[in-house]
């Protein structure tokens, strides 16, 4: 139907205003209005410790799936982020390592702690774009693709002890005065979260709001942007930190947490005892999360290095559902 330009786009314009604190990036989505990723975190290690097999894994569930772009929850270069913008790593660990052609999607990342551990402004410079223009990190923005939004959020400067620790140096530019920043992002988050209309809202951060991995919750969160979270509808809550693959329910509410921290170093051995009804899934090593999200459905996959589905997770806006997955 031909569309005079509609109250509804106009609308959408005015929106982006109101939620102007927040970047908005808009990606195309497949005719069907379906939308399908890849997210992996805690990955840059120059392809060791399994990275170069779990980017392989990737590049062939990608190309299966023809995914539209591809989540990076953080911890983006280890041990201490990127120097500068001429970090060599930045080829070593990224470029040279996600070479498949179904991975050269835009990238949307967000930092990590690690990452604030080196110069944290030189992974949000374009710079990096410029050099590999699938590369995007930013410290907190939305992206909207079909009837899904994604709010990203920039956690690290939300766990207190970084601030207090005196064993690793933090790049803390543009964070303090820090309260100041924390107040700012969750206002401007729970902005967000209000004024969209997405049918479907995940919201993504390095560190964990429930794990039952090495680092376990962060309680920060919990008491800070879980309300928010809650209050808001949203659907999944999908982190990495913990170098594991993980999905928790909650007893209250629709709200799933999802870790995917598997893209390299894993196996710490020592998961915490967790209530039965809602650890869903618990894998203590290498791989990634794959999602599907079509008109009526959120399709969830977690893969090992060799490319095995490890756990399946749905759920429907509808009771009957006859449509068709690509997971
Ligand atoms: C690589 O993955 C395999 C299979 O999961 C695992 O047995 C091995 O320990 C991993 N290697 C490293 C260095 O993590």
């Amino acid at each position: 139907m031909a569309m005079i330009k509609s109250p509804a786009v106009l609308l959408l314009a005015m929106v982006v205003v109101v939620v102007g604190e927040l970047q908005r990036f808009d990606h195309a989505v497949k005719s069907d209005g379906s939308v399908r990723f890849l997210v992996v975190g805690d990955w840059g290690r120059r392809g060791l410790y399994n990275q170069s097999h779990v980017a392989y894994q990737m590049g062939k569930v990608g190309e299966k799936m023809d995914v539209d772009f591809i989540i990076s929850t953080g911890d983006n270069f280890y041990d201490s982020g990127l120097v500068d913008v001429d970090d060599p790593a930045f080829y070593e660990s990224f470029t040279n390592v996600y070479t498949a052609p179904s991975l050269q999607k835009q990238w949307y990342s967000v930092l990590g702690n690690h990452d604030y551990r080196g110069n944290a402004l030189a992974q949000l410079s374009p710079v990096l774009t410029q050099r590999d223009n699938k590369w995007l990190c930013l410290r907190s923005y939305m992206l909207h693709a079909g009837n899904t939004e994604f709010f990203f959020v920039d956690t690290t400067p939300f766990q207190d002890k970084y601030f207090t620790e005196t064993e690793h140096n933090y790049d803390w530019r543009g964070v303090l005065p820090r309260a100041n920043y924390i107040a700012n992002l969750l206002k401007d988050v729970d902005i967000a979260l209000k004024a969209s209309s997405a049918k479907w809202k995940i919201v993504i951060g390095h560190h964990t709001i429930f794990s039952a991995g090495d680092h376990g919750n962060t309680q920060e969160l919990v008491n800070q942007l879980l309300p928010i979270l809650k209050a808001n509808d949203v659907n999944l809550y999908i982190n990495g930190h913990d170098h594991c693959l993980q999905r928790i329910s909650s007893p209250d509410s629709k709200l799933q947490f999802l870790t995917s921290g598997g893209g390299s170093k894993a196996w710490r051995g020592n998961t915490n005892p967790w209530n039965r009804n809602e650890m869903k899934f618990y894998y203590d090593g290498q791989g990634f999360m794959a999602g599907e999200i079509t008109h009526d459905k959120i399709n969830l996959a977690f893969y090992d290095i060799f490319g095995n589905i490890l756990h399946k997770w749905s759920e429907s806006d509808q009771y009957v559902y006859s449509g068709s997955s690509s997971l």
